[in-house]
């Protein structure tokens, strides 16, 4: 029988609600701190074993029904001739920002992604090591959440340069989002061949948009980055503050639509035809305490329906989570999800 997690993403019949949680492998863990004491973050997603090992650790230790590899949606931009380096305290950083239609003119127009070799190898290996019936997850950014990435040079509140371009110099932003999108289709691809079983394409920053100008400037290349994907592999879409967008990401052509804490899933339901959804417990819900976070698993899991849903959090987890916290919240929502339907 396929996985439980396959099973509620695809609206199959499930026995409880599977849980998995978006950053669970990650610094609230001491055994990530000691090994990001030995090497950066970038050389642990470089070396499969050391990608592997943090991947395989995290799903072990808290249990979920799901395991995602230990990657970060910024790696396709090395492949892009980027400079990609991580700056304690500062986040990802993209020296040479992709601001001007020069700039846009002068990337590859192939992305070749067997630089990622190291991405598919962890892939490998984690499948390898991992229960049958605990699924693997693949991932990337989005083009337009990886292009705000290359245009800003790192995070960004506002996204004023990404819009500028966007607005002002349409064949720009296409030929800039054509190519993420197909480098994103070909990664995503090797990453099911290596053994994802499902992948999330995650839109992180898409909120900032209308829902006019992401339809305009953005769905057309995350529906087709979706819709080339293989039929049988499990696709999810994520962003954030992405309350309005959520019918229109459905549309792209997800099975499942993973929904951020500001938007409640009854009214998700709503909006994306009978898709499953994925969520939605606000990460500081992990920084209270016993009561706080069973009465919020309660009322998620009641809003969730039982049925077509996967338990997440709206968001990743944060550093200064307590581990015993995380346990004590996929404990819950295993035990809840089966006596609900008891
Ligand atoms: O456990 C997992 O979720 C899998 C691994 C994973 C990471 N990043 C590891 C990571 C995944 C799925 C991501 C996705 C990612 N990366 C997103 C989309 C999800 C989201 O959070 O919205 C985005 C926007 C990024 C870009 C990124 N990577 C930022 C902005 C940062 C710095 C901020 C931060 O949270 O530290 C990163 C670094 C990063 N990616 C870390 C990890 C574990 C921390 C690196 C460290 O050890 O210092």
């Amino acid at each position: 029988m396929e996985s439980l997690f396959l099973r509620a993403c695809r609206n199959q019949p499930i026995e409880r609600v599977p849980v998995w949680l978006m950053r669970q492998a990650g610094r609230y863990m001491s055994e990530y701190r000691d090994l990001r004491a030995r090497y950066s973050f970038l050389e642990l997603c470089k070396q499969p074993d050391l990608a592997a090992e943090v991947t395989l650790h995290a799903r072990q230790v808290l249990q979920v029904d799901a395991a995602i590899l230990f990657a970060d949606i910024l790696l396709i931009v090395e492949c892009l001739g980027l400079k990609l380096t991580f700056a304690k305290g500062d986040g990802p950083v993209i020296s040479e920002a992709v601001r001007t239609p020069e700039a846009v003119a002068r990337l590859p127009k192939t992305v070749d992604v067997s630089e990622l070799d190291y991405v598919y190898q962890a892939v490998k290996l984690i499948r390898k090591e991992l229960p049958p019936e605990i699924s693997l997850i693949g991932f990337a950014g989005a083009p337009f959440t990886v292009a705000s990435y290359c245009v800003e040079g790192g995070s960004s509140r506002e996204f004023l340069n990404t819009k500028r371009l966007m607005y002002c110099d349409p064949p720009s932003w296409d030929r800039l989002m054509t190519t993420l999108a197909e480098g994103t289709i070909e990664y995503l691809r090797r990453q099911i061949e290596a053994g994802a079983d499902s992948v999330q394409l995650f839109d992180s920053w898409a909120g900032c948009l209308s829902p006019a100008d992401y339809r305009k400037f953005v769905k057309p290349y995350s529906a087709k980055v979706l819709q080339s994907l293989p039929s049988e592999v499990v696709k999810i879409h994520f962003g954030r503050g992405t309350a309005l967008l959520l019918q229109d990401m459905a549309e792209c052509g997800a099975d499942v639509v993973g929904v951020d804490f500001m938007t409640p899933l009854g009214w998700a339901r709503q909006q994306v035809n009978g898709k499953a959804l994925q969520g939605n417990l606000d990460p500081a819900v992990l920084l209270t305490d016993r009561e706080t976070i069973r009465n919020s698993v309660e009322d998620i899991l009641r809003e969730g329906g039982g049925q077509n849903h996967i338990f997440n959090l709206g968001h990743g987890i944060v550093p200064q989570t307590p581990v015993d916290l995380v346990k004590y919240l996929v404990e819950t929502v295993r035990e809840q999800s089966s006596v609900s339907f008891l």
